[in-house]
């Protein structure tokens, strides 16, 4: 199989029919405002006895889980028993991903902007990560939305990282998943949906003229844009429909067909938002991609309140995790309703 034949059949088992992504890469910052949550300190341990939990939910991730972004920690790390995580992941048929980016950091020149660093080695690293079993990566570029952001330096410069990266990812036989994030939980976060499409547009646009100049083969890449939706703190609160026909405008505007998936973020939507949201643009029909779910907080913060750091609740926190999987491997079918998710 050549290079771009198995980039696509990566790609393609990433979004089968009814499976998404578990986003499980928090950074130690990130993961240490999730577990103020249920007053739990951040360890090497917590981190892992709390992603063990959700990597050992069989049902969720045999059933309706494809593949799982981790840090470089939880790639490198062992379960309690000694099994390394990647393998207990491809023993459930998961691929194991990477994010591969080093964060935001405030863009020079500009204000309230940021961009993200990691370029510098990540092709010795991703040979690295490959050898340890990554079958994908995941970089994230920010796009504030602001009174003065943001400026189209500042999303030109997101976009060309985001084809640098998405390139060195190719050559090393990862499939890139191509995360712009037009935040809708930033400050203020009150702007309109009509501000967010018209932000994201400008994005996506941009970024796939970045990914043609770089030379990145569109059929071996995904693509994890946030919805379009209103911001977290906007007075007007679109409907379901509107943000579902607003968000798959915007993407048959400017995401080629090449492209085989398209796995949104959650970007702190409340969970049932988030499967909603997916279900309705599944149930339109007639899209040229897959499109499916790469949550973080969407399919998490069920799982994470039950467990509360107990080893009792471990059971309890697995079927939460489940629950939600299995909600929104539905919404990618198009097929998910809320009387579903009352029945849990
Ligand atoms: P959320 O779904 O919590 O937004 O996280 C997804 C993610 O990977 C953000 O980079």
């Amino acid at each position: 199989m050549s290079n771009g034949t198995s980039l696509n059949a990566i790609a393609k088992k990433l979004v089968a029919s009814g499976k998404g992504i578990l986003a499980a890469d928090e950074s130690e910052g990130t993961i240490a405002k999730r577990f103020a949550l249920i007053g739990l300190p951040v360890t090497l341990e917590s981190r892992r006895d709390y992603r063990e939990m959700l990597f050992r939910s069989t049902e969720a991730m045999t059933k309706y889980i494809s593949g799982v972004i981790l840090i470089e920690e939880t790639l490198e790390q062992k379960a309690k028993d000694g099994t390394p995580f990647y393998e207990l992941l491809q023993a459930a048929d998961v691929i194991p991903g990477i994010k591969v980016d080093r964060g935001a950091y405030p863009l020079p020149g500009t204000r309230d902007e940021k961009i993200t660093e990691g370029l510098d080695g990540l092709h010795h690293r991703l040979e690295h990560y490959a050898r340890n079993g990554a079958g994908f990566a995941k970089w994230r570029g920010v796009i504030a939305i602001t009174n003065q952001a943001p400026t189209r330096n500042g999303i030109r410069a997101n976009a060309h990282v985001l084809a640098r990266y998405a390139a060195a990812c190719q050559a090393a036989g990862i499939v890139p998943v191509v995360e712009p994030e037009v935040l809708a939980d930033g400050e203020p976060g009150d702007h309109s949906i009509e501000r967010c499409e018209e932000v994201t547009r400008e994005t996506l646009d941009t970024v796939f003229s970045e990914l043609r100049l770089a030379g990145v083969d569109l059929a071996g890449m995904l693509l994890k844009p946030n919805m379009v939706t209103a911001g977290v703190r906007a007075r007007a609160k679109p409907s379901v429909a509107e943000v579902a026909e607003r968000t798959v405008n915007t993407l048959r505007a400017t995401v080629p067909a090449a492209v085989p998936g398209i796995a949104f973020l959650s970007g702190g939507q409340s969970d049932e938002e988030a499967t909603a949201h997916l279900s309705a643009m599944n149930a339109l029909g007639g899209l040229p991609w897959k499109l499916t779910f790469s949550y973080g907080r969407a399919l998490q913060t069920a799982a994470l309140l039950t467990w509360n750091g107990e080893e009792a609740n471990v059971p309890a926190a697995q079927a939460a995790f489940t629950h939600r999987a299995r909600m929104n491997a539905l919404a990618a079918l198009g097929e998910w309703r809320p009387d579903l998710d009352l029945a849990a």
